[in-house]
């Protein structure tokens, strides 16, 4: 295998619930929840029941027709947030892709040509060239410039930088609601706001990558219902199928100006992805998970507020739900990272002085009390060696 990711020593056979277990036996709690992925946790029946079911009815046809599943899934996306079509694709770079694609067409279409995206600095799109173009940090586009033109990277949290930035080739800005690998960066009151105002005033398309915050993440279905903005597209993947890979675009009618053949995709929206995607929503809407995931995050926050307290070494908790990390005054998440791996918690380490908890959304008061009980103990041998 390619050497790109640093991994921990451990290699994961089974999950259940929070919980997954290595090749040994040993059990982890799981805080990283497969990068904000697994919304219901690792193997849960709801999930588990409609793949099978659905692996033995019908697994893959070509988009040349329609299936059952798809047309549930869209229905499901469209009828709880603001959006009027889908397109499903399979992973959240390529969600961010057709995205885009999709605001430039609407540009030549309606904007004089315009094709320039406005996005923002400490951003994250995805891995394929064009994102890597959107996504606003240096480590990640100058290992392969020259790449495709027509993005301009803007600090975040700063609607000046955006108005400075458009001009007439601009036909979209496209922004995450809370920056999520760029070190989880909930920005100001009113920040969204204008971004709307502004794009609405320009004519211009807002474009909304909520791959991270969507499927109740932040404590709302979409992270953008709790900024009271509306995008005009927007972009989803991770937590969509809790585990099987799939992305959507979703846009408002308006946008949605994609002819027969202009875009396209072999495996996106295929019915096993499709049934596992709609079960999870579909359980995720009947069964209060959003508004657990809303009450449990505001308990770790405390939590981790109290940490902080404790620890000189924290400077500050942030985020939503249950997507939040604690920033240190020196470099030491790595550290953090592999001593609570050796104490049985998975965590991630989102810059080098912060760590990240996104777990599955359906965690206890009782695991967020094991989790911080781990985080405390390693935090506590740190200062002690320090
Ligand atoms: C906000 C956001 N957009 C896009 C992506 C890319 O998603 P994928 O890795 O599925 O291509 C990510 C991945 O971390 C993300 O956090």
């Amino acid at each position: 295998m390619m050497g790109v990711t640093r991994r921990l020593p451990v290699t994961m056979v089974r999950g259940a619930g929070a919980r997954l277990w290595d090749d040994g036996g040993r059990e982890y709690l799981d805080f990283v929840g497969g990068w904000a992925v697994n919304v219901l946790g690792h193997a849960h029946p709801a999930m588990v029941d409609a793949i099978t079911q659905q692996a033995r009815t019908l697994i893959h046809t070509s988009n040349q027709v329609y299936t059952v599943p798809q047309v549930q899934l869209a229905g499901l996306l469209v009828n709880n947030s603001c959006l009027d079509r889908a397109f499903f694709c399979n992973s959240g770079a390529e969600a961010g892709e057709g995205a885009v694609k999709l605001a430039r067409r609407y540009g030549k279409l309606r904007l004089n040509g315009a094709y320039e995206v406005i996005t923002s600095t400490s951003s994250f799109h995805g891995r394929t060239l064009a994102m890597t173009a959107a996504t606003g940090q240096q480590k990640f586009q100058e290992p392969y410039v020259p790449l495709p033109e027509g993005f301009v990277n803007v600090p975040y949290d700063d609607i000046d930088a955006i108005r400075k930035a458009t001009g007439d080739r601009t036909c979209a800005v496209m922004l995450e609601p809370v920056q999520g690998e760029g070190g989880v960066n909930v920005p100001g009151d009113g920040y969204l706001k204008d971004v709307r105002s502004w794009c609405d005033q320009r004519g211009i398309v807002l474009i909304l990558d909520e791959v991270q915050t969507g499927m109740g993440r932040t404590g709302t279905l979409f992270a953008y219902q709790q900024f009271g903005v509306e995008p005009d597209i927007m972009t989803l993947a991770k937590g969509l199928g809790g585990g099987m890979p799939i992305g959507a675009i979703l846009a408002k009618e308006k946008f949605s100006v994609f002819a027969p053949g202009e875009h396209g995709t072999t495996f996106g929206g295929n019915p096993l992805a499709c049934a596992a995607a709609h079960a999870v929503l579909k359980y995720v809407l009947d069964n209060g998970i959003v508004e657990h995931c809303s009450r449990i995050g505001k308990y770790l926050k405390d939590r981790l507020e109290g940490l902080k307290s404790k620890h000189d070494i924290i400077v500050d908790v942030r985020g939503r739900g249950l997507l939040l990390a604690m920033g240190f005054s020196a470099d030491v998440a790595e550290q953090v990272v592999k001593r609570c791996l050796d104490e049985g918690l998975l965590l991630n380490m989102v810059k080098p002085n912060a760590v990240r908890f996104m777990p599955p959304l359906i965690i206890t008061e009782g695991d967020v009390d094991e989790a911080m009980g781990i985080v405390d103990k390693v935090l506590s041998q740190l200062e002690i060696q320090a």
